[in-house]
């Protein structure tokens, strides 16, 4: 009787370790039947974590699939954050270049930027690059010659500026809060000088070095601005709780670029939706893995936003949002 148990348990571990064996090491390829499934490995690096990237992620995940490739499916993905850190970004870039992946995915300028230093022959797919000519990753938007194409997101400023002459009419004097390490930011902010200026504003600039320095510059900005706007910047948009509690204290709204940071106490943004973002480098990113030339694959531009309000804040703030605007509004936060 002792013996028989001992057997089954001898057996029954040996069974443990030959399942556990055959488990580790299935091949790439599997076939089952006359099915092949052959997975594909895709490295993603993401700059830093806010609302916006993370929104941008899970539509990279759904336009895969859209496209045919699914986790655990047939596709594994490698995803990689610098969580804003430069060092990292390169230390990372170099891994996922190293760990076999055979297509990159770049959330925000720097994380692109970074993939591209690190491999000039592996398709770079852009998710959510503002300016990528500016920002040195591409010469041709049309036709990118490279190994590198994507999605960008262009904030339509003039429709800001708009917004912002709709809601705080009695506004002079707009402050410009951004990062000055950003490329992304550099060519929004020239852009939106220029408008603002033209519609008669004072715009005054503040960009800030480091996150360290984001709730002195605010301090300082909101103190001396009617409204402060804030591009498509990574950099504030991760510190973005940081910018509302010190700008509430001055009662001074902040207009931004997107939905996400008027959930977080912006008043209001025309707003590039950014799942929708991901989504497009998602099925971009499939074709490529179909045989699409990234070379000759044109960016896909998204410059055409819609408004969204925050009510709240609004009140908060002592402003009403016009009936105009509200009827205008794809989103009204509460
Ligand atoms: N466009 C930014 C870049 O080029 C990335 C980005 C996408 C972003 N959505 C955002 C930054 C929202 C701030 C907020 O890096």
């Amino acid at each position: 009787m002792k013996n028989k148990k001992l057997i089954g348990v001898v057996i029954a571990l040996v069974m443990l370790v030959v399942v556990g064996y055959f488990f580790n090491n299935q091949p790439q390829t599997e076939t089952s039947g006359n099915k092949t499934t052959t997975t594909v490995k895709v490295g993603v690096l993401q700059y830093v974590t806010h609302d916006s990237l993370d929104e941008i992620y899970k539509g990279i995940k759904a336009g895969l699939k859209e496209g045919g490739y699914e986790e655990e499916v047939n596709l594994d993905i490698d995803f990689m954050n610098a969580e804003g850190d430069q060092s990292q970004v390169q230390t990372m870039s170099k891994k996922l270049v190293a760990n076999g992946n055979q297509l990159l995915i770049g959330i925000a300028t720097p994380a692109a930027q970074g993939l591209a230093n690190a491999s000039s022959d592996l398709p770079i797919i852009m998710g959510a690059v503002t300016d990528p000519v500016g920002a040195n990753l591409l010469t041709d938007l049309e036709k990118p010659g490279g190994n590198i194409t994507g999605v960008s997101d262009q904030t339509p400023v003039a429709d800001a500026i708009e917004l912002i002459q709709t809601i705080t009419p009695a506004a002079k004097t707009i402050g410009l809060l951004y990062s000055s390490n950003e490329d992304n930011s550099k060519a929004q902010v020239a852009e939106f000088k220029t408008a603002a200026e033209a519609a008669g504003y004072t715009v005054l600039d503040y960009a800030v070095p480091s996150s360290n320095e984001i709730a002195a510059t605010v301090e300082v900005a909101s103190s001396k601005v009617d409204v402060l706007f804030t591009p498509v910047d990574n950099t504030i948009a991760s510190a973005f709780s940081t910018v509302v509690g010190v700008a509430n204290k001055t009662k001074t709204p902040i207009y931004t670029s997107v939905e996400e940071m008027v959930e977080t106490g912006g008043i209001a943004s025309v707003t590039i939706n950014q799942y929708d973002l991901g989504l497009a480098t998602g099925k971009m990113a499939a074709n490529i893995l179909n045989g699409a030339n990234p070379a000759t694959t044109p960016v896909e531009i998204f410059n055409q936003g819609s408004v969204v309000v925050n009510k709240k804040v609004a009140e908060q703030l002592g402003l009403t949002i016009p009936e105009s605007v509200l009827e205008e509004a794809s989103r009204i936060i509460e």
